[in-house]
């Protein structure tokens, strides 16, 4: 026993020795933690290797791994042994969300979700993709710099409602009404995603009022899609993901009614701010990667995509826009390698730290999609999308829509490349983005 409790202990009969214990002041360490993270993370991990306890407002004690092997240990662990990180994203999402559920329920609420983003699910959503990425395409100016993370965020946000909502008449004007109140949405909610919610009474002032004022609109307008839905007589030919979870409620299989609308604002959230980030990085790496967009464009001539596919993998391995993965251990602790770590004890998984270890990607920061090539990256060198029971459910989904989305601008424009200094990384609360939201200049090549 120390000073500050058992904390993590070696699973033998041996002296039980914690990990190295960051010790600087719990609120230096939240703001290095909430702010400095990167900066952090490369300072502690240089000092006590590659597991290591910190001490942070909201999460409190929490280990942080980032060694393959333990990797490996959390992403495979049981539910009676680790459960999803409180607090989580049900958080914002309501106490239907995915996000919210552990063990069993966890489960079947998956089965449920992830056909709609998997397999032949997909071949439905490429032209919605397509059409998407030409019609935001059509005005960008020429030989000017501008911003690519907005028009991205335009095109995923269009892509995801109507994947999600079909695209059928009667109905626009609410998609529409979506359009206009998620952006705002989602800026306020990547901030306030972790912070404990407040007694009920201050829910009447500053952000958590503009939240509900968010829920109450989004609720209106999602009960009117899903009424209308019911009553479709072709609900039966529809390929969007309501259609499919409403089939699946008459068929005995679904959800609740009362999660429906928790689940969709989830996949609408989830399913498409990460995305468009990461087409904004990839854009800021193909302007300072001259060698790397002309194999792009040529393998795009001669009708190939492997490259793309490479580079799409790298891109998410050179910048982590998710960091980091939480857990949280259960009754009566959790073995992981030679530590034991206590119940109710928060394990984040550092996913930059994986992506930049030289161990396993020699160079790290080198954008070199070629370490890609011929091979999938595989967990858990590679996390981008988590791992285990709770890996991202929209994983393919994303894969399929950024190779589509960079297809089709590779297509149609020529991307102009210089030696401007990288773009910083920006913490928004859940993604990273591109400081300078990944500026590019273009030309029509056709
Ligand atoms: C580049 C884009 C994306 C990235 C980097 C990303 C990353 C992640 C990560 C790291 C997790 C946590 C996994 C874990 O805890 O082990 C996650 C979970 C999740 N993601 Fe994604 N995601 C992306 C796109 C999407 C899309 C397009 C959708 C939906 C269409 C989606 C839906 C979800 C859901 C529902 C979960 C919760 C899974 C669960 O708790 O069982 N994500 N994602």
């Amino acid at each position: 026993m120390t000073a500050s409790g058992p904390a993590i202990q070696r699973a033998t009969s041996t002296p039980r020795l914690r990990p190295p214990v960051v010790r600087t002041p719990r609120i230096v360490q939240g703001v290095q933690f909430a702010i400095f993270r990167r900066r952090a993370m490369r300072k502690w991990i240089e000092r006590h290797g590659r597991i290591f306890e910190i001490n942070v407002p909201i999460f409190g004690r929490s280990v942080v791994v980032s060694d393959p092997a333990l990797v490996k240990s959390v992403c495979t662990a049981s539910t009676e042994q680790l459960i999803n990180v409180q607090p989580n994203l049900n958080n914002l999402f309501g106490p239907g969300s995915v996000f919210g559920f552990d063990g069993p329920r966890h489960r079947d609420r998956r089965r449920l979700l992830a056909p709609a983003f998997h397999g032949h699910s997909l071949k439905n959503y490429e032209k919605i993709i397509e059409d998407e990425t030409l019609r935001e395409s059509a005005n960008w100016p020429e030989d000017k710099e501008f911003r690519a993370l907005e028009p991205m965020n335009r095109i995923t946000l269009n892509v995801i409602l109507r994947t999600i909502f079909g695209t059928a008449e009667p109905g626009r004007d609410n998609l529409e009404k979506l359009r206009e109140i998620i952006p705002p949405f989602m800026k306020l909610a990547q901030r306030m995603a972790f912070v404990p919610a407040p007694p009920s009474w201050t829910r009447r002032y500053g952000p958590w009022r503009k939240l509900d004022e968010f829920r109450n609109a989004f609720d209106r307008i999602v009960s009117t899609l899903i009424d209308r839905a019911d009553a479709d007589p072709g609900l039966g030919e529809r390929s969007d993901v309501l259609a499919s979870l409403l089939r699946s409620e008459c068929d005995g299989t679904g959800m609740p009614r009362r999660d429906l609308c928790d689940e969709l604002l989830t996949l609408v959230c989830a399913g498409h701010e990460t995305t468009a980030s990461v087409l904004a990085w990839a854009f800021e790496r193909l302007r300072r990667n001259p060698d790397v967009l002309a194999e792009l464009v040529r393998e795009l001539d001669e009708g190939g995509s492997d490259f793309r596919r490479a580079t799409i993998f790298e891109v998410l391995r050179v910048r982590s826009v998710v960091d980091v993965i939480g857990r949280r251990a259960r009754a009566p602790g959790f073995d992981l390698g030679e530590w034991r770590i206590p119940q109710d004890r928060t394990v984040f998984v550092r996913i930059a730290d994986l992506h930049e270890n030289p161990e396993v990607f020699p160079h790290p920061e080198r954008f070199d999609p070629y370490r890609f090539c011929g091979t999938r990256p595989a967990a858990p060198a590679w996390l981008a999308f988590g791992g285990g029971a709770r890996r991202c459910i929209g994983a393919d989904f994303t894969i399929a829509e950024i190779d589509i989305v960079l297809r089709t601008v590779l297509h149609n424009f020529a991307i102009q490349t210089d030696g401007a200094a990288d773009e910083k990384s920006h913490f928004r609360g859940v993604a990273h983005i591109p400081k300078l939201g990944g500026r590019i200049v273009v030309n029509r090549r056709r």
